[in-house]
């Protein structure tokens, strides 16, 4: 774990999740419900110790589990990994999805409501709302508070663009033409501008593709003569023009539109063609309306370097158990430089760094996104309490090892030459290969089943719940007239 940073202003947190954060972390009523819970006694010999709630005072309060969801699935940083316990908790606690009609929401165009399978606007207080909404999608605020309620629980997670740009590289090398023309990240990151054409297919993938991701617009100067054509084509694509105050908080906004208005259309737009100077200065302001704004949005926003501990956060702002956060790794590729450890700089090799330092440059947006989400999840850190955290990670650790050792061949993900279930093996995708887990054999009905969730690659958990979500009709009624006749 690295030393703490000097902690400056944090505006980390709502009243809201302030509420959340001081109150105590688990209630002892259904926090212990959730641990002990069914999987506990599911799996005997995985038993858990205590719940990480250290010594509960007399003044404790109960917190309730929160069900309300919005996570923001990220390109390349782990987030297949949040996804699945999302996934798992939804299934186990019969949560309504808001779910894509295929595997994502019309991205690269901004997220709408109208994606959403079972979505209907004029439905009125007939339709039951959902509870999670994760998966892909460019973010776009107004949209979503059209199918989840106010009072959902907004979260992300951003990685290290250095790490991000290995990782997307390699999985998009044929999908984004910058880099399909490039004959290696190295090369590609040693004069970008070979490659990149702004506007080009699959462009986004090659520079700043957390911030895009997250819906926010782009500087004027990075923006081409023909504009971003995904944020043009869209009819009501927006962008942020006022700059929330430091109170403002999601759920204060009334009327998200106060925060937006329509992107001119390029034509109007006379940018002058600025000095260098006024470039960074703009942008650099830019950048911290872009912030501030998703401050003002996301409860949580974890660091994919920093997962374990993310995950902690994340069972402590929602109030959940810590099998509910415990899962293993998913969309891993083959020698992708084991995730979600923060490596040392020092233990790159000089031509390691030097490709670091120039793909922290050139995704310059996501360089600062993720330098102030890291600042403020170590805020958050000390806040919670370095050793309370330390503990509740070792415990998190062990925790996962057990399941693995219990659930899965090798205790660890495969290569998927060894995944014939296609139930288990994950959908192949870029130039290496997905990594995805076998199952042991001869566990227990209630253990198959749990081990399975948690080896279910999104894909095919995704088509599961939409089975669950949506029954076929037409096959129930086939089967109930085949019972019927004679
Ligand atoms: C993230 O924050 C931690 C704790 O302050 C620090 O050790 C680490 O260097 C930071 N990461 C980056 C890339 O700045």
């Amino acid at each position: 774990m690295g030393p703490m940073s000097p902690v400056r202003t944090l505006r980390l947190w709502g009243p809201r999740s302030l509420g959340v954060a001081l109150g105590i972390f688990m209630t002892i009523g259904f926090g212990l419900q959730l641990w002990g819970g069914p999987f506990q006694r599911r799996l005997p010999g995985l038993q858990l110790r205590q719940p990480w709630a250290p010594s509960l005072g007399p003044d404790v309060q109960s917190c309730i589990p929160r069900q309300h969801l919005v996570f923001l699935k990220t390109h390349k940083s782990g987030s297949s990994s949040v996804l699945n316990l999302l996934h798992r908790y939804g299934d186990r606690h019969g949560l309504r999805f808001a779910l894509p009609a295929r595997y994502q929401f019309g991205y690269p165009r901004l997220f709408q409501a109208s994606r959403v399978k079972g979505y209907n606007p004029h439905g009125g207080g007939t339709q039951p709302s959902f509870h999670i909404l994760c998966h892909h999608m460019r973010f776009n605020l107004k949209e979503v508070l059209q199918v989840m309620p106010p009072d959902s629980f907004f979260f992300s997670i951003v990685r290290d663009p250095a790490a991000l740009a290995r990782s997307a590289f390699s999985y998009y090398k044929s999908t984004s033409s910058a880099f399909r023309k490039a004959p290696s990240l190295a090369a590609f990151l040693a004069n970008p501008r070979a490659f990149y054409r702004p506007g080009a297919r699959g462009d986004h993938y090659a520079r700043n593709l957390l911030w895009f991701d997250f819906g926010l617009p782009f500087p004027p100067e990075m923006r081409t003569k023909g504009g971003n054509p995904n944020l043009l084509k869209d009819s009501n694509s927006l962008h942020i023009h006022v700059l929330p105050s430091g109170a403002g908080s999601r759920a204060q906004v009334p009327d998200p539109n106060a925060l937006f208005q329509p992107v001119p259309t390029v034509a109007d737009g006379h940018s002058q063609p600025a000095s260098p100077a006024t470039l960074d200065l703009e942008s650099s302001s830019f950048i911290q309306w872009g912030l501030a704004w998703l401050d003002s949005v996301f409860d949580l926003v974890m660091v994919a370097e920093y997962f374990d501990e993310s995950l902690v956060l994340l069972a402590d702002a929602l109030c959940w158990g810590l099998d509910d956060v415990v899962g293993f790794m998913h969309n891993a590729q083959a020698g992708g430089g084991q995730g979600h450890s923060a490596a040392s700089n020092s233990e790159l090799t000089p031509d390691d760094q030097l490709l670091t330092a120039r793909a922290r440059a050139w995704n310059n947006l996501d360089w600062a996104l993720y330098l102030h989400f890291n600042r403020s999840l170590w805020a958050r850190i000390e806040q919670f309490g370095q050793r309370k955290l330390q503990r509740a990670v070792a415990e998190l650790r062990a925790r996962r090892e057990a399941l693995a050792k219990h659930c899965l061949v090798g205790g660890e993900a495969l290569d998927p030459k060894y995944i014939t279930d296609r139930k288990l093996r994950p959908f192949q995708f870029g130039s290496s290969k997905v990594l995805g887990y076998v199952l042991q054999s001869g566990l227990s009905p209630q253990d198959q089943e749990e081990c399975e969730r948690l080896a279910t690659p999104e894909l095919q958990y995704k088509d599961k719940l939409d089975a669950k979500q949506f029954p076929p009709i037409v096959t129930q009624t086939l089967k109930t007239s085949r019972l019927l006749s004679p």
